[in-house]
């Protein structure tokens, strides 16, 4: 890569000036490249003609995709409705369901008897659903929903663990049209109150808890103390008994859900919903302290999740035991745990704990154990396992790994090496290792946008790659250009796609200013990129004020505001540091108020929990950091690339800007006592 190129980038797309020189460095002398096997492009599931059909007319593609992979049961008129950008209508006309399309119609079509979960319990219980006892269990969530009064447009919250009463309970909201909002469990009582009144939710569904490395970790209360408060539209809650710990009760609010659900009666008659029906809310960080709730409706999200499932992954059902590790409450555990892989058929893996309990190659037991073929997690995890030595999944047959998927962050070459050395060629004892697929989406986008084609495309350590058929992915620069190949800026989404967020619960003006009014025409998503010499795209991260951290969205005015709410705390800012691990790390920085004393250790570890109590255990800064004053320029905005030069321990960067030059300093030496 020319020094151009590298230039071009950093000062294109300021997410190259974060400090990860290094790492972006490295990326620009990656070339090795990885040709599918003969043997893997003759089985493939999906050639390069899709491709071809998608660029010829990208619509009529996607219908194609949408009548092939769903059955619906009233056909749509028009594939995309864009009369009204950006708000976009997706197989208008059309009725479709989306829990018949995930069960009824494979225990229709004699597939009863295929395993559709292995669930794997962390203390080590077990059990598998069949497809027919998977729709008898979504059948009768649906009717005891029903008879606790929800109908079609409520809205249900979701608190729960991996746990199948997790996938049931999705299912059945999407069955009577209700519209579900998942919590992931590592949020707080506060953040799960403040989703919870966003949506009016009519229902919580909820576990006594799950388990986290060998001991009990209760839910249950949070949700009491969520609705401790008056004011909130909640009337019941449902409670999956998973750990067995003592709950508190408020009678004729909370229900068991082995007294509501598995008492109903087991036969449901799906309905078909328009496409564009609200299949569900998923909140998540944006630059502002407030979460956004990111609508999704029916046809398109199914549409897409299913053919990238399909495609990206090289399905076939018939054979393939699929496991995503990711959890329902994030995006990728409804997108590829929930709907994508019931809708095509395929038997998957669930499962609830840590990968160290009970030992370090629990994974890799369950690989083992359920003939894991298709694998997709997380760069952080792949970089822990690294970190613990190629030794411990020697000791498993991961032989039966032929697909290995990543999401959520950048995965850098070394990563994505080991992966493919040590779990993708079983220890380096097969001759063709599994491809990688590195898949860039987000929350909005629903669905894969950008990632090889297992069958099709030679990958690049690294490098996501190519937008998949049917979606136009672009780098520009500032004004909104299409860079040349070589060249780095923003990555940006051109036509409208069939999974695409429909907009932010109860705010359309939000939805405009966010995703599409920094370019015209286009949906800009936050994250620098660049386009290599052969026009292959490589994602470099976050360009707003929002953290990733083990690819878990954070957003840095959030933890400020969190920070801020504490009495110690005058000001705060926040960076997220690179980390080897977790990729970024949250660091605070904070002043102290006048009167407040500082305890050192203590005061850290109570605005850590701090965070932790507002937000969530996820949120809690790595380190805090007391100072006696922050950077900032002349109009007061914090210069959080100095601080971050300061968290990553590099030399600090250009302060000429700074209201206050000596700031840096005073910082600098605040922190050396
Ligand atoms: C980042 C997760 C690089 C990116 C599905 C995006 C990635 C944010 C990748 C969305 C990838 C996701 N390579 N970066 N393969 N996948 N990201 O909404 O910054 O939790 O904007 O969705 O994660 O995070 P979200």
């Amino acid at each position: 890569m020319s020094q151009d190129a590298k230039e071009s980038t950093a000062t294109a797309a300021p997410a190259t000036d974060d400090g990860n020189g290094d790492a972006l460095e490295n990326l620009l002398h990656e070339n090795r490249k990885f040709a599918p096997s003969a043997e893997f492009a003759a089985n493939a599931i999906v050639d390069a003609g899709d491709y071809a059909d998608a660029a010829q007319d990208r619509p009529a593609f996607w219908a194609n995709q949408a009548r092939t992979l769903l059955s619906w049961s009233k056909d749509f008129d028009q594939a995309l409705d864009w009369s009204n950008p950006p708000f976009a209508k997706w197989f208008t006309g059309g009725e479709v369901n989306a829990a018949y399309n995930a069960l009824d119609r494979h225990v229709e079509n004699g597939l009863g008897d295929r395993v559709a979960i292995h669930f794997e319990g962390e203390p080590g219980d077990s059990r598998s659903y069949t497809y027919a006892e998977l729709t008898e269990e979504v059948k009768k969530a649906a009717n005891a929903f029903e008879a606790l009064g929800v109908t079609k447009g409520d809205r249900v919250a979701v608190y729960l663990p991996m746990i199948p009463e997790a996938v049931i309970t999705l299912l059945a909201c999407a069955r009577i049209g209700a519209v579900h909002s998942v919590v992931f469990g590592g949020f707080s009582a506060d953040a799960l109150r403040s989703r919870i009144d966003d949506a009016e939710a009519k229902l919580v569904v909820t576990a006594d808890g799950t388990y986290r490395r060998g001991k009990p970790s209760p839910l249950k209360p949070a949700v009491d103390e969520a609705l401790a408060k008056e004011g909130h539209t909640v009337e019941n809650v449902v409670v999956v008994k998973r750990n067995g710990e003592p709950v508190n009760w408020v009678e004729g609010r909370d229900k068991w859900w082995a007294d509501t659900v598995d008492t109903a009666p087991a036969e449901h008659t799906a309905v078909g919903h328009d496409s564009e029906h609200p299949l569900f809310i998923l909140y998540t960080s944006g630059t502002t302290g407030k979460p956004k709730g990111i609508l999704h409706t029916t046809g398109g999200y199914l549409t897409q999740t299913a053919y990238t499932h399909k495609a990206v992954f090289d399905l076939h059902p018939e054979t393939d035991v699929f496991w995503c590790t990711a959890d329902v409450g994030w995006i990728t555990g409804h997108s590829y745990v929930a709907y994508a892989p019931l809708v095509n058929g395929a038997t998957q893996v669930m499962y609830e704990g840590t990968p160290d309990s009970p030992h370090q190659g629990r994974w890799w037991e369950i690989v083992e154990k359920y003939k894991v073929s298709i694998l997709y997690t997380a760069p952080t995890a792949i970089r822990t396992f690294m970190k613990w030595g190629k030794d411990i999944p020697a000791k498993y047959d991961l032989s039966s790994i032929r697909v290995l998927g990543s999401v959520g962050e950048p995965i850098n070459p070394e990563a994505w090496m080991w992966y493919r050395d040590v779990i993708g060629a079983n220890g380096g004892t097969k001759d063709n290792p599994a491809p990688i697929v590195d898949t860039w989406w987000q929350t909005e986008t629903g669905a894969q946008m950008i990632a090889p084609l297992p069958g099709v495309t030679a990958t690049k350590p690294g490098s996501a790659q190519v937008p998949l058929p049917g979606i136009a992915v672009d780098v520009v620069d500032e004004l909104g250009e299409s860079v040349p190949d070589g060249h780095g800026g923003y990555l940006v989404v051109r036509e409208p796609w069939p999974s695409m967020l429909r907009g932010i619960w109860g705010d359309p003006e939000r939805f405009k200013d966010t995703y599409w009014s920094r370019f015209e025409a286009m949906y800009f998503a936050g994250d620098g990129a660049k386009k290599d010499e052969d026009g292959d795209i490589w994602l470099l991260g976050r360009v707003d004020d929002v953290m990733n951290v083990s690819g878990h969205r954070l957003s840095t005015t959030e933890i400020e505001s969190a920070l801020v709410s504490h009495p110690s705390v005058a000001e705060a800012a926040v960076v997220g540091a690179a980390d080897e691990t977790t990729g970024q790390a949250v660091v605070a920085f904070v002043i102290l108020r006048g009167d407040a004393v500082n305890n050192g250790e203590a005061t850290v570890q109570e605005l850590r929990n701090h965070v932790g109590k507002e937000i969530g255990p996820i949120a809690k800064p790595k380190h805090v950091l007391v100072v006696p004053e922050l950077p900032k320029t002349r109009s007061g905005k914090i210069m959080r690339r100095l601080l971050k030069d300061v968290a990553e321990g590099r030399e600090v960067g250009d302060a000429t800007t700074l209201s206050d030059p000596t700031i840096m300093q005073q910082i600098a030496e605040s922190l050396r006592k």
